[in-house]
C-alpha cells in the first residue's frame, strides 16, 4: 500500500464537493433562491474544509515535499494556487453577502465567473498533487515518517476548521 494513501483518500472525499462548484455555477442560471443555497453550501465547504486542508499542506506537507525533492522553494507555485483559492473565495463571499433579493445579471455573471474559476484551479491543483507530489513522497518517505506527517496535518486542519480560518 502506498504511504500517501491517507492524503489520496482525503482528496477523494473532497472531489464531490469540487464538482458541486460546477453545479453551483450552473445553478446561477436558475432562480435566486437556488443560487443563494448553492453559494451557502459551496462557501461552507471552501471556508471550513478546503482552505483548512490547503493550510495544513502549506504548514506540513509542502516542506516535506521540498525536502524529498532536495529543492527548497519548489512548492511556491503550488502555494500560489492556494492563495488564489483564498482570494476567489473572498470575492465569492462578497457576491453572496450582496445577494439579498433576486440576483442581477451582473451578480449572476460574477458568481459564475468565480465558481468556474475556482472549479478549474482546484481540479488542476488536485491533479498536480496526486500525479506529481504523491509519487515523490511514496518514493521517499518511510511509513513512520508518512504517519507522523499526516498526524501533524490532521491536527493543523482541525484547528483551521474550528476557527473557520480563511487566510
Ligand atoms: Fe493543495
Ligand atoms: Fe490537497
Amino acid at each position: 500500500m502506498s504511504v500517501t494513501k491517507p492524503l489520496h483518500d482525503e482528496h477523494q472525499g473532497l472531489l464531490p464537493h469540487i464538482e458541486a462548484l460546477r453545479a453551483a455555477a450552473e445553478a446561477a442560471e436558475g432562480d435566486g433562491g437556488g443560487l443563494r443555497r448553492a453559494l451557502d453550501d459551496v462557501l461552507e465547504f471552501l471556508h471550513h474544509h478546503l482552505i483548512p486542508h490547503a493550510q495544513a499542506e502549506d504548514a506540513v506537507l509542502y516542506p516535506v515535499v521540498e525536502r524529498a525533492m532536495g529543492a527548497p522553494g519548489a512548492t511556491a507555485t503550488m502555494r500560489r494556487d492556494h492563495d488564489e483559492v483564498v482570494e476567489l473565495t473572498r470575492q465569492l463571499q462578497q457576491v453572496r453577502d450582496a445577494l439579498d433579493g433576486p440576483p442581477t445579471p451582473e451578480q449572476r455573471r460574477s458568481g459564475q465567473r468565480l465558481l468556474y474559476g475556482l472549479y478549474a484551479i482546484i481540479r488542476l491543483h488536485f491533479a498536480k498533487e496526486e500525479e506529481v507530489y504523491l509519487l515523490i513522497l511514496d518514493a521517499e518517505l518511510t511509513a513512520d515518517a508518512a504517519a507522523a506527517m499526516f498526524a501533524a496535518m490532521h491536527a493543523g486542519a482541525q484547528r483551521g476548521a474550528q476557527t473557520g480560518a480563511a487566510g
